[in-house]
């Protein structure tokens, strides 16, 4: 009997080795998860391997980027998928304790994926904050504590849930992780009358290098200005952001009024750079530029904090080039203009913004820039006859001014404020796998080599939230190689080196880290 106990504990022995580093990998993090926890919990069932079942669909969730999760990308050793705030505690000091890398997730929108995908190390881990989206909004105080994981349209929606005249200044894509989201600065249709997001940010819940949960009077405020527009997964894994509401009117107008670019639209899109960064601050028109086949469109799509009368004349005395008729003009509710904006039909439920899924699926590559003078018609020619040779080209440009002048460069890490006239968002999206890659990611290559005629180039600036890694990488774990860091000016300007010398402070020992997070000085 004894020697049939020690056979068995033998086999199992054998077995556990033979089966590999990921089975041992993840049963060590699980019984460390449960030393580092109150109670033992269930922690298996949080826990997808490749093995598991569902490991492809939790992967392949939210607004990933389809480029990013093709066969030959390395994959997580596991997804860890906390349901508590403590949790997250235990899996900075487990990976840290078994030496595995984390990266964490909260919306999967990060345009290289270095949420879930580790080029330059492996094994790798993702702590995955799906689990985590409670939202409690307080009307009384003007404020809500948002979890993480959960999206920017649910935070709308529980806005909506409490009062229409509430809202909150954040992307307008509603499928964006609020955890990534806001701490990479955050702008949408909101941002020329109240800012980023990351300007409306009271108070924050973090998880440190070390495991401890900090708000913002125990972070300090250099680690707090550090969080608010430095970008995600370097200073810390953020569990609550406290954000403060903004006022919305109970009627607001939208409106899309569309110009291919041969009807001599290059004009009025010239006349545009003039004018939309200088309107009046409820006023917000971008610009959607888009190849049609054998020819290029460009769509006004506003937002107006108010009605339509006021909008025409508005629009009469300031931007009557556009021609917007009280025809073009819907009269809706902040929650409708919302959905709108994000492009769900008319119609659609603002219940929609609970799925959390983003409208469609799709391989892209992204570039930005920072406009602070008007491109000249010949500039524009030259871009109209780039994007009749793509695919499925988009450009988007959304106009800054009126708040995001009030703001010096130095206000929060991201620098791109007073005089910045619009952000220029290029993207090339594609369907057809991983065929032809190349030649999507030499063509916006191209595009902004030729775009970089028309913006500042000490630094050329990009938006760290439309991460893009062809600006360079971190080496291997990156401790001290701030020289190659090109891209850290490129996205915080000055403000780089501040956020160097605060992450030396935090996290000295780099353990949040990915291809671009902001590393320590050497010791
Ligand atoms: C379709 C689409 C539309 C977009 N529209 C807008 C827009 O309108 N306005 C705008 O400003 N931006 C927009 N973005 C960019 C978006 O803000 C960024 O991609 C943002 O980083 C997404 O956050 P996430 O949590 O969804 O992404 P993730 O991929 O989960 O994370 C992004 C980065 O933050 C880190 N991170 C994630 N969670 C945390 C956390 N809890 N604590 C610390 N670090 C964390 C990740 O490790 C990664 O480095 C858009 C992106 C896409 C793909
Ligand atoms: C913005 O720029 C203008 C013009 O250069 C300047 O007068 C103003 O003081 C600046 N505002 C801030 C907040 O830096
Ligand atoms: C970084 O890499 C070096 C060598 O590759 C290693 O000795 C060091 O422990 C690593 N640091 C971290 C934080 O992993």
């Amino acid at each position: 009997m004894a020697s049939l106990v020690s056979h068995l504990r033998l086999s199992v022995l054998l077995l556990s080795v033979s089966l590999g580093n990921s089975a041992s990998l993840q049963e060590n993090f699980v019984q460390c998860l449960n030393l580092n926890s109150d109670r033992t919990f269930p922690f298996n069932p949080l826990i997808y391997t490749p093995k598991s079942p569902s490991f492809t669909s939790v992967l392949d969730s939210s607004g990933k980027n389809q480029r990013l999760l093709v066969p030959s990308t390395p994959k997580p050793k596991f997804i860890f998928t906390p349901t508590r705030d403590s949790h997250v505690q235990a899996a900075v000091i487990c990976s840290k304790k078994l030496g595995i890398h984390l990266r964490v997730l909260s919306g999967g929108h990060d345009f290289e994926g270095v949420s879930y995908v580790s080029e330059i190390e492996s094994p790798f881990i993702v702590v995955d904050l799906i689990k985590l989206r409670d939202i409690n909004v307080d009307i009384k105080s003007n404020t809500a504590w948002v979890q993480a994981g959960a999206t920017n349209g649910e935070l709308y929606y529980r806005i909506y849930e409490k009062s229409s005249l509430h809202g909150f200044p954040a992307g307008t894509c509603t499928s964006l992780g609020i955890g990534g989201h806001i701490t990479g600065g955050a702008y949408g249709s909101m941002v020329r009358k109240y800012g980023l997001g990351a300007d409306n940010v009271l108070d924050a819940k973090i998880v440190d290098a070390n495991g401890r949960i900090l708000d913002r009077k125990a972070m300090g405020e250099d680690l707090f200005w550090a969080i608010r527009g430095g970008g995600g997964g370097s200073f810390g894994i953020l569990l609550w952001w406290k954000v403060k509401l903004v006022p919305v009117p109970p009627t607001v107008t939208v409106f899309t009024v569309k110009k291919t670019l041969e009807q001599g639209a290059t004009k009025l899109l010239h006349r545009w750079q003039e004018v939309a960064p200088f309107l009046d601050e409820n006023l917000f028109i971008r610009v959607r530029i888009q190849r049609a086949q054998s020819t290029v469109t460009t769509s006004y799509e506003g937002l107006f904090l108010g009605g339509a009368r006021k909008l025409l004349k508005i629009m009469k005395t300031s931007f009557p080039e556009l021609g917007v008729t009280r025809k073009d003009c819907m009269e809706t509710s902040w929650i409708k203009s919302v959905l709108y904006i994000a492009g769900f039909p008319s119609g659609t439920p603002p219940e929609v913004l609970l799925k959390g899924k983003p409208i469609a699926k799709f391989f892209f590559k992204g570039k930005s820039d920072f406009v602070r003078k008007p491109i000249p018609e010949t500039g524009l020619e030259g871009l109209r006859q780039r994007l009749l040779v793509e695919d499925s080209p988009l450009i988007l440009w959304s106009p800054y001014g009126g708040r995001m002048n009030q703001f010096s460069e130095s206000d929060t890490p991201f620098p791109y404020r007073n005089g910045t006239l619009f952000i220029s968002l290029y993207i090339s999206l594609w369907q057809e796998g991983e065929k032809n890659v190349a030649k999507h990611i030499d063509w916006i290559g191209n595009l902004h080599n030729y775009m970089g005629a028309y913006v500042p180039s000490f630094p050329r600036g990009q938006y760290v939230n439309y991460r893009d890694l062809d600006l360079g990488i971190n080496t291997k774990n990156n401790t001290g190689n701030i020289q190659e860091s090109a891209w850290g000016y490129r996205y915080f300007k000055n403000n780089f080196d501040r956020l160097v010398k605060i992450k030396t402070k935090v996290d000295p020992q780099n353990v949040f880290r990915h291809e671009q997070s902001i590393p320590p000085l050497p010791k």
